[in-house]
């Protein structure tokens, strides 16, 4: 008999450089373990609803478990010349129960047994994800909280920026703690997907339904789904469980770009804030001085991939008629490479973060260059009744005055400062320490060091209670 699952409808043989571009096996193999989870289930449920006898259904319950292990244990191995993993499994489920084989196949279709496969293995991957990411978000929330006191017993100061230009002084865990939010929200991404295709496809057979007299909460319940999908075309239709996976990807790796371009940045000799491990960077082949950030440049160049997977993918299923088409054996590989470029950085991440070696003191003296006090030395003079326009005009002239002539704010004397106007004096000037504007930025998400100390004691709760 031919393994071709529609040998009875052709006449002639399958050309077989054909057969090589429809085929789906070459990627779809890493499906395995989630078609024989199927099968098992579906066979179970056959028997139990009597449309295969016990003997018939434990026969190829105990196939298809043995052919699970031998692939586990690479004693056996999957035949190559099939056309994609689900005739792969029924071939060697024929090789070890003959042609009962055949009546696994009664009352589902590949179109619903495709489908659940790749919900099974999308939902797992989310789940690693989840834990992936909360395992960086761990690194990131005792940097933050090393940080409170790392700098000569004090907080550790960042330079802030806004157009990458000089803005505001903040504390380092602040910064920090900015992506441990932004992850935060890339794990809820990745369980809302979790949450949305926790239905089962299986049963949906090619489009329609059945007439066999399945139960398919049953074969849902097994597979670990909370419910089957309510409508059989939807079941084999769709794929926005793909791209609530793919675009969870892309807005992850979003936010690790940035967090990847802020460190490049920060890294530069010009910048001089911080040190890659040199266990983590590499060098150049001619210049014996590089040692250059790849871990955070690939980040960079990754989320680029993954946003192609996601924009790959939303063209594949533009505009497809209903149902099952093979446009969507399209899907996969995008997916997979999602899969497998997510793992490893998400890992080296994790890895990178604590190893990062902050230069405190350069980023403390650059944190009170470029008049990064101005706003604060607005909000003093506001807070003696000048409208707030009205301060960050004059202070903005003492800016102004200060760079014609080449000083700082601190070197200005009274006569100086009154003469941009009368409440601007060494009083006012003397609340603007670096250690006083810190402290009073106390407003709801601030940067006050006892706004971040009750920013991380919520974190490390939130932790514990996420933890498995
Ligand atoms: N390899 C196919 C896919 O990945 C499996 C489903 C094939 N169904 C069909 N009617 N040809 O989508």
């Amino acid at each position: 008999m031919s393994d071709l699952l529609w040998a009875g409808r052709m006449s002639e043989k399958l050309d077989d450089e054909f057969a090589v571009f429809q085929g789906s096996l070459k990627f779809d193999r890493r499906l395995v373990t989630q078609d024989i989870r199927g099968s098992i289930a579906h066979a179970e449920m056959l028997a139990l609803e009597g449309i295969l006898t016990g003997e018939e259904g434990q026969l190829i319950v105990d196939a298809l478990s043995t052919i699970d292990q031998d692939i586990a244990t690479n004693s056996s191995s999957i035949p190559e010349h099939c056309e994609d993993i689900h005739s792969a499994v029924e071939t060697l489920l024929r090789g070890k129960v003959g042609d009962l084989a055949g009546k696994l196949h009664t009352a589902r279709s590949r179109n619903d047994q495709v489908a659940t496969d790749f919900r099974l293995f999308i939902k797992e991957a989310c789940q690693e994800h989840i834990l992936a990411i909360s395992c960086l978000k761990k690194q990131l929330l005792a940097e933050a909280e090393r940080h409170l006191s790392s700098h000569n017993g004090k907080p550790a100061v960042l330079p802030g920026y806004t157009h990458l230009q000089v803005a505001q002084p903040l504390h380092l865990s602040h910064w920090l703690l900015a992506y441990f939010e932004m992850l935060t929200r890339d794990e809820s991404r990745f369980a809302a997907a979790m949450d949305r295709m926790d239905e089962c496809p299986l049963g949906a057979a090619a489009l329609c339904g059945t007439s066999w007299p399945i139960n398919r909460t049953q074969t849902a319940d097994r597979l670990g789904f909370s419910r089957p999908m309510r409508n059989s075309v939807d079941a084999v239709s769709s794929r926005d469980f793909v791209i609530d996976y793919l675009s969870a990807c892309s807005n992850l790796m979003v936010n690790l770009s940035r967090l990847a371009e802020d460190l490049i940045i920060y890294s530069t000799s010009e910048f001089g804030f911080v040190s890659m491990p040199d266990s983590l960077s590499t060098g150049s082949s001619i210049m014996p001085q590089k040692k250059n950030p790849d871990l955070c440049e690939l980040t960079r160049a990754k989320s680029g991939r993954l946003f192609g997977h996601l924009m790959g993918t939303l063209v594949v299923l533009k505009a497809l008629p209903s149902s099952y088409n093979k446009d969507l054996q399209e899907d996969k590989e995008a997916t997979f490479d999602a899969y497998d470029t997510l793992g490893p950085l998400l890992a080296l991440w994790t890895k990178l973060v604590p190893k990062l070696k902050w230069n405190l003191d350069v980023m403390h003296a650059k944190a009170c260059e470029g008049f990064s006090f101005a706003t604060d030395l607005a909000d003093e003079l506001a807070k003696l009744g000048l409208p707030f326009r009205d301060a960050h005009r004059v202070v903005g002239q003492v800016v102004s005055y200060c760079v014609e002539h080449s000083k700082r704010l601190d070197d200005l004397g009274s006569d100086e400062l009154s003469h941009f106007h009368p409440a601007l004096n060494q009083g006012v000037l003397s609340k603007i320490t670096l250690d006083l504007i810190m402290e009073r930025r106390q407003s709801f998400g601030g940067s006050s060091t006892a706004l971040i100390c009750e920013a991380i004691r919520q974190a490390r709760s939130l932790l514990a209670d996420a933890s498995p």
